[in-house]
């Protein structure tokens, strides 16, 4: 199939060209670069051995979304364009409004006009809010607590209404829990501006010097050792599932909204103990107050994935680690380091 994919120079979406490219998809990066380097584009044609067509464009300029799905036809659209810091999200909450439901708006209305029916939507379990129980399925309540969850739903229901319109239009949502992990290669990894938010680039980053010790948001929870529990899963499993999930639209077309998680759920503890067994290296720490907006525990209930898409996640969280520390120690700037090379004249 020809695939727009949109925030396809992302640390998911490029996993995910990966996987698609793989599997013999044509694939057209559509981004703003808000949140990504071009030079992940070289390493993408690089682990492909193919040449990664890519614009560079904003969801919400209209027209030049318009005349990209004019001059390709496309067969489907992965959309992974969006903002997703949860923090900055209740900061700036009209700019993530703006971005997530207003880029997928756009993005939907041009689909519609261009008569590309097929869609695979990153949605997130932050929709859940803070759970009554887990592991948590799909029926479980949806009550996002932060704006950038809201965007998540508010572009879920849209979709929804779409499809409910349009029966020629399929869709599936896809909920991930927490992706960690890069590839393999260590070409392509998760590359934060800033200071990480999120404990797996923050825990790398103190295994490789830039900051001194990790902060551990909380040891009161009612969990195995008191700090927070997630369901960590690794991004190639997680790309892998998209790929699965657009051949399930297209063999069926059928809608579908699923979990993407291990179903396991490991403490704050757990992923440093098993970091430094990965790693080699250890991970000082200390204990702070809880971060607000945390909930204590976070798993997914995968089993419609296995029985829709028959996907379930294969590596493990040693993978996880030993994949997100490769990646870590090969760029230790990132893509940063890249672009400084390229600055340098001659
Ligand atoms: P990312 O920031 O690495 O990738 C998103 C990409 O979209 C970036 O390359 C960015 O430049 C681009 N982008 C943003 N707004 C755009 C716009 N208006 N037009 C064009 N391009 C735009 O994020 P990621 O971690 O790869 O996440 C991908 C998707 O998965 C997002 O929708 C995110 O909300 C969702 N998600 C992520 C996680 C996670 O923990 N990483 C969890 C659940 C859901
Ligand atoms: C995991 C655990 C923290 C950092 C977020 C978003 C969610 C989704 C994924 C997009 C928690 C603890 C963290 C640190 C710590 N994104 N922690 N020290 O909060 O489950 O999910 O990312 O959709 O929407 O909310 O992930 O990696 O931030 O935290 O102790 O420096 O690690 O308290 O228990 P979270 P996380």
């Amino acid at each position: 199939m020809r695939i727009l994919v949109t925030g396809g120079a992302g640390y998911i979406g490029g996993h995910t060209c990966v996987v698609l490219a793989e599997r013999g998809h044509q694939i057209v990066i559509a981004d703003n670069f808000s949140n990504s380097s071009p030079l992940v584009l070289q390493r993408l044609s690089r682990l492909t051995h193919k040449v990664i067509a890519s614009h560079r464009l904003d969801l919400r300029d209209r027209d030049a979304l318009s005349s990209l799905l004019e001059t390709y036809r496309f067969d489907a659209v992965m959309h992974f364009a969006a903002s997703k810091a949860v923090g900055e999200s209740c900061e700036r909450p009209l700019d993530y409004y703006d971005n997530n439901v207003g880029g997928s708006a756009a993005l939907l209305q041009a689909m519609n006009r261009a008569k590309v029916r097929r869609l695979v939507f990153s949605s997130s379990a932050t929709v859940y809010g803070d759970p009554q129980r887990v592991p948590l399925d799909e029926s479980a309540p949806l009550q996002p607590c932060n704006p950038y969850g809201r965007t998540k739903l508010m572009t879920e229901q849209m979709i929804g209404d779409l499809c409910a319109a349009d029966p020629m239009f399929n869709a599936a949502c896809l909920r991930y829990f927490n992706p960690v992990g890069a590839h393999p290669s260590g070409m392509i990894g998760e590359d934060p501006s800033g200071i990480p938010n999120n404990l797996m680039p923050y825990i790398c980053q103190v295994a490789v010097g830039r900051h001194e010790r990790l902060s551990i948001f909380g040891n009161d929870y009612p969990t195995v050792d008191g700090t927070g529990v997630r369901d960590y899963l690794h991004v190639l499993d997680l790309a892998r599932a998209h790929a699965d999930a657009l051949e399930y639209l297209a063999d069926t077309g059928r809608n579908l909204t699923v979990n993407l998680g291990t179903g396991r759920g490991v403490s704050v503890l757990e992923l440093v103990r098993a970091f430094e067994r990965a790693s080699g290296r250890e991970i000082p720490y200390d204990i702070v107050g809880r971060r607000p907006g945390d909930v204590a525990a976070m798993y997914a209930d995968p089993s419609l994935a296995q029985a829709v898409l028959g996907w379930r996640a294969e590596l493990d969280l040693e993978a996880m680690c030993r994949d997100a520390w490769h990646w870590q120690t090969t760029n230790p700037d990132g893509y940063r380091a890249l672009e400084r090379i390229r600055r340098i004249p001659g």
